[in-house]
């Protein structure tokens, strides 16, 4: 099976979850896509919440009525993809530069499923670079400050910020994304704290103590982790 059956098959299983009625919150990335497609295709009544522009578009297209976060009641749930799905269903999340939306619609949710293929699963985090949404005033600046709180978590990666075509990515909040590849991250509750305390950081993709289970699609079938 390549990664991206395993994929579609996460995001079929987890489109089984949804029930008529319900609020859901709608994750980025091309998991998450499949998840919206096989949601799409019940045709059941949902208003869906959407992570960015882009799933509010294709949720759209497939006829799902999609509200702004805050305006409905409760988001029963949430369907998304990650980067990495570490230990204790800590993640990384963000290589769609989407994280700030999806930290936002994740943590106003009574529930939050995460869709994968099995390549996902790691035994510590950090191998992916850990993405920090950053406002753009000032960035370089406050790249400064990031590089000082990398320090104090002992991580001496640079950050690099992420370009597309040569020109800075801005997520749909207007800011601009660093790329921290850190390798290892031994202690990723510190980190959170330590990047979150800077001022200019909106967010980074540490996704920690979120997601109540996962789906991850092997070869032998979809797999539950709770
Ligand atoms: C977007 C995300 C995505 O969920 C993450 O990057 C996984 O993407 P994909 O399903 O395409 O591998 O966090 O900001």
């Amino acid at each position: 099976m390549s990664a991206e059956d395993q994929k579609r098959a996460a995001g079929e299983a987890a489109a089984a979850l949804v029930q008529p009625g319900m609020v859901v919150g709608l994750g980025t990335g091309s998991t998450a896509a499949w998840f919206v497609r096989a949601l799409g295709a019940r045709k059941l009544d949902i208003v869906g919440v959407a992570t960015s522009r882009s799933t509010a578009t294709l949720a759209q297209e497939l006829g799902i009525r999609v509200a702004e976060l805050g305006e409905t009641g409760p988001i029963d749930l949430t369907v998304d993809g990650a980067d990495e799905i570490g230990p204790a269903l800590s993640l990384i999340k963000g290589g769609g530069a989407a994280l700030l939306r999806e930290k936002l619609v994740w943590e106003a949710s009574r529930r939050c499923v995460v869709i994968a293929d099995a390549g996902k699963r790691v035994p510590r985090l950090g191998a992916f670079p850990l993405p920090v949404e950053v406002v753009a005033f000032g960035h370089r600046t406050t790249l400064d400050r990031i590089c000082d709180a990398l320090s104090e978590c002992d991580i001496g990666a640079a950050p690099r910020q992420r370009l597309k075509d040569g020109s800075p990515v801005l997520t749909d909040g207007g800011n601009v994304i660093y790329d921290i590849a850190c390798g290892r991250i031994d202690a990723p509750a510190a980190l959170a704290a330590a990047l979150k305390s800077v001022t200019g950081v909106v967010d980074h993709g540490l996704f920690l103590d979120l997601a109540d289970l996962a789906l991850v699609a092997t070869d032998a079938g979809v797999v539950e982790i709770e």
